[in-house]
């Protein structure tokens, strides 16, 4: 299914031993492969954004052990450097632990990569239902197969439903500063051939006033123990102000997103990135003093649904039950 509805070029590849990542950076007007020679170069890779998404920098970190493990590395040096190149996604810490437990270090990050895939079809299976004849969705960031692989996250059930016949529309919130939104979700939901509508973060809020938008569907690179949704800086507005508008706000992610050792979303360490991206492309005071939170939280009372690839639940005390490790599929 994934192949038939997703025709973006994959955010990595992996061929003979070597690796190449898809410069996000540079979309949508480069399409450029660089390749990555090392964990070292993978974890500067994650770090400048070069990949990003929370489930594809898991799987570009996987890849990473595999060539540190492939060169001979101190495994243990490796993962820690590739944990530390961003704090906030668990899907990295996650990626890299089960590659340091791993034999077979090309097969296992293989199969991370696959299983990734798999996951994103079973979130489209769990949220398709919401995705109703004549809906707009309000979608934020970029959680789609850039950010993670096949039929992404918050946007497989829009593939899915999009494959199925379904009209709706989409608007997409821009996403200050790095733009996911404008430049990687607008891209690959017009190229897809859905209805989208670029707008500026600030305007989500009128257009839920004014009537014109169903529910808001994200992604997240973290969903605590209690059901807290850590994702991209202004996530948390978008869900407050679905609140205030009696719009449903839904969080899709795969198990590999939740973590159940942290309670609270309030103690997850929020990635604080280079003032540069705020001020680099807008005319602006020289030297002014920046702020540039990378992630913010939704708390789990704001949360309508959990979409997940063990099924689509509307209280948080579900997610530990069918979420933890070696649980069973409720799908
Ligand atoms: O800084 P980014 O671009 O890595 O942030 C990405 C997001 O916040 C996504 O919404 C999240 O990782 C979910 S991707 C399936």
């Amino acid at each position: 299914m994934a192949a038939q509805v997703v025709t973006l070029p994959p955010s990595m590849r992996w061929q003979d031993g070597r690796f190449w990542l898809l410069d996000q950076r540079r979309l949508p007007g480069e399409v450029v492969y660089e390749e990555q020679a090392s964990a070292a170069a993978v974890a500067q890779a994650i770090a400048n954004m070069t990949v990003r998404g929370a489930p594809a920098i898991g799987i570009a970190a996987a890849y990473g052990m595999a060539l540190a493990t492939g060169a001979g590395e101190d495994r243990e040096r490796a993962a820690a450097t590739l944990i530390a190149a961003r704090p906030t996604a668990v899907n990295l810490a996650w990626a890299v632990k089960r590659m340091l437990a791993a034999a077979d270090a090309v097969a296992e990050a293989q199969a991370i990569h696959r299983e990734d895939a798999q996951m994103c079809q079973a979130i489209g299976a769990s949220g398709v239902q919401l995705i109703r004849e004549g809906c707009t969705v309000l979608t934020h960031c970029n959680a789609g197969a850039l950010a993670v692989s096949a039929l992404g996250t918050a946007t497989a059930p829009l593939y899915l439903a999009h494959a199925a016949g379904t009209g709706f529309s989409v608007f997409v919130n821009e996403t200050r500063p790095a733009l996911q939104g404008a430049r990687l979700t607008a891209w690959e939901l017009t190229q897809a051939g859905m209805d989208v509508t670029l707008i500026c973060d600030s305007a989500a809020a009128h257009l839920m006033a004014q009537g014109e938008i169903d529910m808001a569907l994200v992604g997240a690179d973290r969903v605590t123990a209690n059901g807290d949704a850590v994702n991209k800086i202004g996530t948390r507005g978008v869900a407050i102000a679905c609140r205030y508008h009696d719009v449903p706000f839904y969080v899709a992610f795969p198990a590999s997103t939740f973590d159940p050792e942290t309670a609270h979303g309030n103690d997850v360490v929020i990635e604080e990135r280079d003032s540069a991206e705020v001020t680099g492309s807008i005319p602006t005071v020289p030297g002014i003093r920046v702020r540039n939170p990378a992630f913010d939280v939704v708390p789990a009372e704001l949360v309508t649904g959990w979409i997940t690839d063990r099924g689509l639940m509307t209280c948080p005390g579900e997610l530990a039950a069918a979420l933890q490790p070696g649980a069973a599929r409720c799908m």
